[in-house]
């Protein structure tokens, strides 16, 4: 037998219309993937049909049965067989498919679970007789009475039956379970009015609540924020600062947490446009840009954002889960997410997140409660009083002119500007045990300075508790705030050294720094080729004091391969400069006179951010009196 092409065979495959069986299961592949997909829809069907109350129900990880029952307006019995249709769909015109107000508006997710799994749709409106419809496999049985009180439930039993090979993909109950919570709790955030319930029933009977919230009261921020509390948790709440903006018909509302309340993966990142929950590149992006300055890499800010535009500036039909957007404007609805949220971390001041005085509560208890760290508020924004009390105190600028870099960079500088303001210097008074005399700062947020413990340690009485700063990452956040204000005058201020510091590199190491000189410099920091793979550091910054330049020139390389090629010029100077920043840190171990560290309180109360290091850590925690009076069990 001769060997023939097999592609050339005797019957040749002809080209035909799919019938609309197969047209349906391959949207519905699209459409619904897993169970959860299937959950999205018909979940989001209820919220377009105006429901308050709307309850799922899973079994085996919504395998076989996924039921969605809302007390939404109902599908008038007639319309039945038209709901399950494709392409049939009440929520849009075929004018302007642009103009969309809902969650659906494709006339597809029911006729494509019709495909692929057994569907029942019993509905009722106002007072009009239920009635119901089943689909299996495609094909549609007659409209039948049904007794229902209300309302919509739609059952979808085994999912992917009449699709093996979809089957096989699915994952673990458990996995799926969890895909299905999911979803559920994206569009409860979305929809913080309306009540939801979670039920596994699994094996039958009422099942297991696994997640229940209540219809929110108040404006749509207390709604959104009592909902936030429920899902993403009461330390989110505490910790997060209300955003609400708006540039050229894009508005930003909901919450951002202070970076010290970051997490290690991006999972409390909920981001919604016009009420959809969406998973987005460019706005995870910009969130990572609003951030930069204030989280290492490997933390990831928390937050729930809702973008509402005009329907026309975004497109939302450019993924089949609609989960990804396309903005008319890019550049805007990045710059509005940056701004917004850089605005309101600087408006948030010193403020570290309560989550550090819970912990650290926590961990003085000498019992666990057994209830986790109890809650400890921390201190409120200061008061427009008390902050402009601390900003005469400030006054005059920091930076002396004509002032020389001591033996001891750092802190020496803060004497020379406050001593006229503060406390007389109580000369080699010995550390930590001393009583120090009542000082009229306590008023202010951070209070007055009492000891100093560990060499690195400042604790402070405030009017309502007491406050322990970590000296060094506190002077570290400090410099580099300074570093940047200087950046963004005139390029931060230069001291030359009296004999340029050799440093010795690789030919190629060498090249990548001086390939940056010209940033370099307006970062204080000047460099020139010295031949044979070095470089001759000729420049620092003063504000650093006396710097060790090998050590600096080091950590910069490291930064710049770090970075790759992946950050904004904007970022990439301030990340250089907060590397920067580092190297004229008090290190722990320098003792610090009184004057010197209520200077510190007082430029941390005066400087944004200064709440958290440069790498999100706190710079200081609080407690409260009544905090520590619990310690004790007095109250
Ligand atoms: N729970 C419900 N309550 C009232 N009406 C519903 C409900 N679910 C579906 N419908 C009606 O059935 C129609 C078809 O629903 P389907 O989900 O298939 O399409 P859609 O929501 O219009 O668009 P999309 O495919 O984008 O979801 C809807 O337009 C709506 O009129
Ligand atoms: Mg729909």
């Amino acid at each position: 037998m001769p060997l023939s092409d097999p592609k050339i065979s005797e019957n040749r495959p002809v080209i035909r219309q799919l019938d609309d069986g197969a047209i349906n299961r391959i949207a519905a592949g699209e459409v619904v993937e897993r169970p959860a997909s299937a959950v999205k829809e018909l979940v989001e069907n209820a919220v377009d049909a105006g429901a308050r109350r709307i309850e799922i129900a899973y079994a085996d990880g919504g395998k076989t049965l996924i039921r969605v029952t809302d007390d939404g307006c109902g599908i008038e019995a007639e319309a039945l067989p038209l709901a399950l249709s494709r392409h049939a769909t009440s929520k849009i015109d075929d004018s302007d498919l642009l103009d969309i107000h809902t969650f659906g508006f494709r006339g597809e997710a029911l006729p494509s679970l019709g495909a692929v799994g057994r569907l029942t749709i019993t509905s009722r409106v106002g007072r009009e007789d239920g009635a119901s419809i089943s689909v299996e496999g495609g094909s549609m049985k007659p409209v039948k009475p049904a007794a229902l009180s209300a309302g919509t439930i739609v059952e979808l039993r085994d999912l992917f039956y009449a699709t093996p090979a979809r089957l096989k993909f699915m994952r673990t109950d458990r996995a799926e379970a969890q895909a299905i919570t999911d979803v559920v709790k994206r569009l409860a955030m979305a929809e913080p009015f309306v009540a939801f319930t979670l039920r596994d029933v699994t094996g039958g009977g009422e099942g297991r609540v696994s997640f229940r919230v209540e219809a929110e009261n108040g404006d749509l921020f207390d709604a959104l924020h009592g909902r936030l509390a429920r899902i993403i948790g009461t330390e989110f709440a505490e910790n997060a600062l209300r955003i609400d903006a708006s540039r050229d018909g894009l508005r930003l509302l909901g919450y951002a947490a202070l970076p010290t309340y970051s997490r290690g993966s991006s999972v409390a990142q909920y981001l919604f446009v016009n009420g959809r929950p969406v998973k987005d590149k460019l706005l995870i992006g910009a969130l990572r840009g609003a951030y930069f300055d204030f989280l290492s890499r490997d933390r990831h800010p928390a937050v729930a954002l809702f973008i509402d535009c005009d329907p026309h500036l975004v497109d939302v039909n450019v993924h089949p889960a609609k989960s990804e957007v396309r903005f008319r404007d890019p550049g805007l609805a990045r710059g509005l997410i940056v701004s917004a949220l850089r605005h309101a971390l600087a408006e948030a001041g010193h403020r570290a997140s309560t989550t550090v005085a819970g912990a650290t509560l926590g961990a003085m208890r000498p019992e666990p409660t057994g209830n986790g760290p109890a809650r400890v508020y921390q201190m409120d924004r200061p008061s427009l009083g008390a902050r402009q009390a601390s900003y005469a105190a400030q006054a005059p600028a920091y930076q002396a002119p004509g002032y020389q870099p001591t033996s001891e960079p750092g802190f020496a500088e803060f004497s020379q500007d406050y001593s006229a303001r503060v406390e007389p210097i109580i000369e080699e008074a010995p550390q930590g045990s001393e009583e120090m005399p009542a000082e009229p700062v306590e008023h202010l947020p951070l209070g007055a300075a009492r000891a100093q413990v560990h060499e690195n340690y400042i604790v402070a009485q405030t009017q309502t508790g007491m406050v322990i700063v970590d000296q060094h990452a506190a002077h570290e956040r400090l410099v580099y705030e300074r570093l940047k204000a200087q950046m963004s005058e005139n390029g931060v201020a230069a001291q030359a050294l009296l004999i340029p510091e050799i440093v010795e590199l690789s030919e190629g190491d060498c090249a990548r720094l001086l390939a940056v000189a010209d940033d370099l410099s307006r970062l204080g920091l000047t460099l020139e080729p010295f031949g044979g793979g070095a470089v001759a550091v000729r420049e620092t910054p003063a504000i650093l004091g006396e710097v060790n330049a090998r050590a600096m020139v080091l950590d910069i390389l490291d930064e710049l391969d770090d970075q790759g090629e992946s950050l904004l010029v904007q970022a990439r100077i301030e990340a250089i400069l907060s590397r920067v920043a580092c190297h004229g840190s008090v290190r722990s171990g320098r003792r610090m006179r009184a004057d010197e560290m209520n200077a510190l309180l007082r430029e941390m109360e005066a400087t944004p951010h200064s709440g958290q290091c440069n790498h999100g850590r706190p710079t200081y925690v609080e407690l409260k009196l009544s905090d520590i009076e619990r310690l004790f069990g007095r109250s």
